[in-house]
């Protein structure tokens, strides 16, 4: 698996703060700093050798969009998708939530264009829009996809706040379906002697968009507003009795609300799942009539 840099993840969100700072102080659905954003993540990937689309949907606070980025080459019958959203919430620059996750997407994607390596299936990644008015961006993309092209996605990963301050290591398992990815996750934290819980994430973030079309989804979460108990603090560290996250949907999600613990291993957690899922084999796919 790759070692992913955390300096250069740190350096996406510095710039994903200064998109806020000069358009509000936010990177909301409708506003400037979503649309630049968007407009910054797509010239990284274009220039590292991705075929990128942009999706515009309407929403009630303005247009959105999503970034789709893929990698030329692999099966094309055998899709794996690596996916964040971009978008935050009104009244914050959104740097937990979900500029980790986009930033941590975003560096895999360029560490595995520039490592050389081919791939045996074929390697999409998404950067979604308005999942905070409830996940429309995923929503959109799935409803407007077409049947043969649904069938065609093995694996959706999905990485929504994966540098939370005072962290947990929470593996999705909402997704029976999805147990060889969830399995792949825990077994890479065991490896590197993170402990590890499941966490049923209800529907809250974009995998579900994917999951409700019958697509194996799984991903990572170091937690939102919950509470870290004290058996999670003896595991874990950090503050029992706090939020794994106290600035999430806050104006203080900044970057000086991100854990570099949390980043660092979630973002070599994801590096290994595109590395691993790269090369999976799904089998051959009879030719259907
Ligand atoms: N999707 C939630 C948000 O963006 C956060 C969340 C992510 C909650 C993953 C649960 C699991 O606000
Ligand atoms: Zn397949
Ligand atoms: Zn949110
Ligand atoms: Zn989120």
């Amino acid at each position: 698996s790759p070692d992913l840099s955390t300096a250069n993840v740190t350096a996406h969100l510095q710039q994903l703060q200064s998109i806020a700072n000069a358009n509000g102080g936010n990177r909301g659905t409708g506003r400037p700093g979503y649309k630049a954003s968007l407009d910054w993540v797509k010239a990284k990937l274009d220039a590292a050798g991705y075929t990128t689309q942009v999706q515009s949907f309407s929403t009630s606070s303005g247009t959105s969009y999503n970034l789709i980025a893929d990698w030329p080459g692999g099966d094309g019958e055998h899709v794996v998708m690596t996916g964040a959203h971009l978008d935050s919430i009104a009244s914050g620059p959104g740097i937990n939530d979900n500029g980790t996750g986009s930033a941590a997407v975003l560096e895999a994607a360029l560490a595995w264009a520039a490592s050389g390596n081919t791939a045996r299936n074929h390697l999409r990644f998404a950067w979604w829009g308005a999942e905070e008015l409830g996940l429309l961006g995923s929503n959109h993309y799935m409803r407007n996809l077409p049947t043969a092209e649904k069938d065609k996605i093995d694996l959706y990963m999905n990485y929504d706040m994966v540098g939370s301050i005072n962290p947990g290591y929470f593996v999705y398992n909402d997704n029976p379906a999805g147990n060889g990815a969830r399995d792949s996750l825990t077994a890479y934290y065991a490896s590197k002697g993170i402990p590890w819980e499941y966490i049923d994430v209800q529907g809250r973030s974009d995998h579900a968009s994917f999951r409700s079309h019958g697509i194996a989804t799984t991903g990572i979460f170091s937690g939102a507003e919950g509470t870290k108990t004290s058996a999670q603090a003896q595991k874990w560290g950090g503050q029992a009795g706090q939020p794994y996250d106290p600035c999430y949907h806050r104006s203080c999600d900044t970057i000086s609300n991100v854990g570099t613990t949390a980043l660092d291993r979630n973002l070599d957690a994801i590096g290994h799942m595109v590395w691993l899922y790269a090369d999976k084999d799904y089998g051959t796919t009879p030719p259907t009539t």
